[in-house]
Parts: structure tokens; C-alpha cells; sequence
């Protein structure tokens, strides 16, 4: 069965989705030992939709995110991303998409200590030639104004609140202007009300016309999402 992401606000059956997965397991070889924590997941996901995935710790989220950031790959199955097989890709070109396509969130914020939060929202501009000509210091002020953290550009992480620290981190998501924003466990390290204010934060950026999926443990924030896939023992049901 292939599960079919739509978000409500723009169904549009005759488009294509922008990520097809098809048939994907995913084996780790532990020694002598086969370990497959991902049997024959199909997703499609369109352009526009706000996705969470959820499910008991081990089941795969992780597993399935870092296969669609383009991370990992699949030990077989099909992965088109915008129409092309990554499977095809080389390691560069998969780092290429991952550095311009997509804006990954942690759940512990991987926020450079010793850099502030403009210089940490600006890293990943550094590694492609595509902003040779930007202005980094006015592009990673843009990003921190779009999370509210304007008032708080020269902080550095350890001045910084929990919730803070995560909208730096979405800020760094944002900064190359991807299409899709992947997010493991993002609130995982917050309390309830930054958990509000973060997926609130997110919504926003659905709104806007980002692709958002985003991996959960917590139902109430499984619920913001247009669509939720469930994973049990590395199965979507
Ligand atoms: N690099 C690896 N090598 C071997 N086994 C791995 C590796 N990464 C994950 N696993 C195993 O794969 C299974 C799925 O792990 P995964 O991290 O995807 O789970 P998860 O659903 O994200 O869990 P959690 O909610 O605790 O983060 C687990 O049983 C884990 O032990
Ligand atoms: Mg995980």
C-alpha cells in the first residue's frame, strides 16, 4: 500500500509529488547478523503538505527520516526526490541536495557553541558556491526575524533558552531557502508551551509553502500535522 500525503488546503491529485518513496527497506549488517528495521515503506509526499511521523522509539523514524534527507540510503526500493532517483545519485550530489534542498532540525538543537546565533544561522550558506554573491549577515538576519529572535542575533547558544536555541536552529534551517524542512523529534528536549510555540512556528512555515515533515513520540504535536504516518516494527500502516 502506498500512503498518499495530501495536505487538505491544496489537493491536487494531478500533481506529482515532490518525494516518492517506493518499496524501501532499509537492513544495518550488525557482524554476522541481518538487522532490517524498515520493510517496504511507500510514501508519497506533495508539495505543500505538513506530515508527522510517528510511532514507538525503534520502530524506524529516524531511520526513514535520514533516507529522505538524502543521509542514508535505502538497501533497496526506489527514492525519487523532485522526479530523480537518488539512487543514482552519487555521495556529492546527495550532500548537494541536502545542503540546498532541504533544512534539517534536531532534536538537540546541533548548535555550534562557540558561534552565535547569526554566525550558526549562516554555516550552511558557506558550503555552497550558489551564495557567493549573497549577503550572508542580512540572509541569517531575515531568518532570525522570521523565528522572533531579532532582539537576540549575538547570543551565543548557552545564553539562549531551550526554545530559543531551537528557533536558531530552524532559523539555520531556513537560511538556504529549501522546499522541504525535516525535523527529528523537535520538541523533544521542550516543555509543553515552547512545544506549542515551536510546531505553532512550523505551521507558519507550512502555511507559507514549506514541506514539512517532522518525526513525534507526542501525539498532541502529531495532531498539528495535515497528515500523520504511523510506523510500527519499521511498517507504515
Ligand atoms: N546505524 C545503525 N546500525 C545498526 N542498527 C541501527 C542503526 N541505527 C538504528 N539502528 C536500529 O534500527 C532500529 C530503528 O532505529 P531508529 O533510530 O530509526 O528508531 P526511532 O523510531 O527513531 O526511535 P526513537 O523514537 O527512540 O528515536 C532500532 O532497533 C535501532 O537499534
Ligand atoms: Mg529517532
Amino acid at each position: 500500500m502506498v500512503f498518499h500525503c495530501h495536505n487538505l488546503r491544496d489537493i491536487n491529485m494531478s500533481s506529482n509529488p515532490l518525494l516518492e518513496l517506493s518499496g524501501i527497506n532499509k537492513i544495518y549488517r550488525m557482524g554476522q547478523i541481518d538487522l532490517q528495521v524498515l520493510f517496504d515503506v511507500s510514501l508519497h509526499i506533495y508539495d505543500g503538505d505538513f506530515v508527522s511521523i510517528t510511532g514507538p522509539s525503534g520502530s524506524g523514524k529516524t531511520t526513514l527520516l535520514n533516507i529522505i534527507a538524502c543521509l542514508d540510503r535505502p538497501s533497496s526500493g526506489i527514492y525519487n526526490f523532485f522526479g530523480e532517483n537518488v539512487g543514482l545519485k552519487s555521495n556529492d550530489e546527495m550532500s548537494t541536495i541536502r545542503n540546498l534542498r532541504i533544512g534539517f532540525i534536531f532534536q538537540s538543537f546541533n548548535l555550534i557553541p562557540r558561534h552565535t546565533a547569526l554566525e550558526n544561522v549562516i554555516m550552511p550558506l558557506h558550503y555552497s558556491t550558489k551564495f557567493k554573491n549573497s549577503n550572508f549577515k542580512n540572509l541569517g538576519l531575515e531568518c532570525l526575524e522570521k523565528v522572533g529572535l531579532s532582539e537576540r542575533v549575538n547570543h551565543y547558544p548557552n545564553e539562549l533558552s531551550g526554545g530559543q536555541q531551537q528557533r536558531v536552529a530552524i532559523a539555520r534551517a531556513l537560511v538556504t531557502n529549501p522546499e522541504i524542512i525535516l525535523a527529528d523529534e523537535p520538541t523533544g528536549n521542550l516543555d509543553s508551551k515552547t512545544s506549542d510555540d515551536i510546531m505553532k512556528l512550523l505551521k507558519n512555515l507550512n502555511m507559507q509553502g514549506k514541506t514539512i515533515i517532522t518525526i513525534t513520540h507526542d501525539n498532541e504535536v502529531a495532531e498539528q500535522a495535515n497528515e500523520i504516518i504511523r510506523i510500527k516494527d519499521g511498517r507504515v500502516s
